[in-house]
């Protein structure tokens, strides 16, 4: 049976492209690529990790489905211990985008318009955008989902070499549909936005931006 995913790892799930060798950055456990490869979506994956433990976890996940043949694991930060011919598509689940963007920054490689891209960040999924606009990524489709009361979104990415024009508020919307989810993860950035606006000491410049960012972002959830 395929691995049974939570939403926040399906929605992920349902971007990737597939067909190919799929590399997971920080798998932890590894369901996502135990999905993928029971439900037929790829062929082959790499379950990659920084740390030791998280790789056991997934080493143990993969034996108990007799995926050896199929899931080989990584220890590796970000993309350090890859090559580019590993892999077709990348996914990173679960981590800040903050720290994906950095990760990102650490491999010229990756870009290459072979490349396909799913992102789930957890937190500052804006710094994240705003390094894909300034580097030639584009976004193709993003999913809003929920698990309780907790928000994720995830999107998709490709490289062709075009950078994007962009404003503050496109950070945070990126190509989010407005659904419930996304306007309830929208109405959260508003809530963190107003509280940078109405505490720290801004410049004029910076104030104005986050006025019109708010204002945008307002408008997208009254849509
Ligand atoms: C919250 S877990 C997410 C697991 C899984 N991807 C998911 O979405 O359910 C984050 C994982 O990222 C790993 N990680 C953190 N920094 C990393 C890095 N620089 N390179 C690779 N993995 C990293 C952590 O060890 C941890 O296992």
């Amino acid at each position: 049976m395929a691995q049974n995913l939570t939403p926040r790892l399906q929605a992920a799930a349902t971007l990737v492209r597939g067909g190919g060798v799929l590399a997971d950055i920080g798998t932890d456990h590894g369901y996502l690529p135990i999905h993928l490869v029971k439900t037929g979506k790829i062929n082959k994956a790499i379950a990659a990790d920084i740390g030791k433990m998280p790789l056991e976890n997934a080493r143990k996940s993969v034996e108990q489905n007799a995926l050896s043949d199929k899931i080989s694991l990584r220890l590796s930060d970000g993309l350090k211990s890859f090559s580019p011919d590993d892999a077709d598509e990348f996914v990173f689940a679960g981590m800040g985008g903050t720290l994906i963007a950095e990760k990102l920054s650490e491999t010229p490689w990756i870009k290459d318009e072979k490349y396909h891209f799913v992102f789930q960040p957890q937190s500052r999924a804006e710094e994240l955008r705003q390094f894909l606009y300034e580097n030639g990524f584009q976004i193709e489709k993003e999913i809003a989902t929920h698990e309780g009361r907790r928000v994720y979104i995830a999107f998709s990415a490709f490289y062709n070499g075009e950078k994007t024009e962009y404003t503050y508020a496109d950070c945070f919307l990126g190509k989010l549909l407005p659904t419930e989810d996304a306007k309830n993860h929208i109405e959260k950035q508003i809530l963190r936005l107003s509280d940078r606006y109405n505490s720290a000491a801004l410049s004029e410049e910076e104030s104005k931006t986050l006025f019109e960012t708010i204002n945008k972002l307002k408008g997208f959830t009254n849509d």
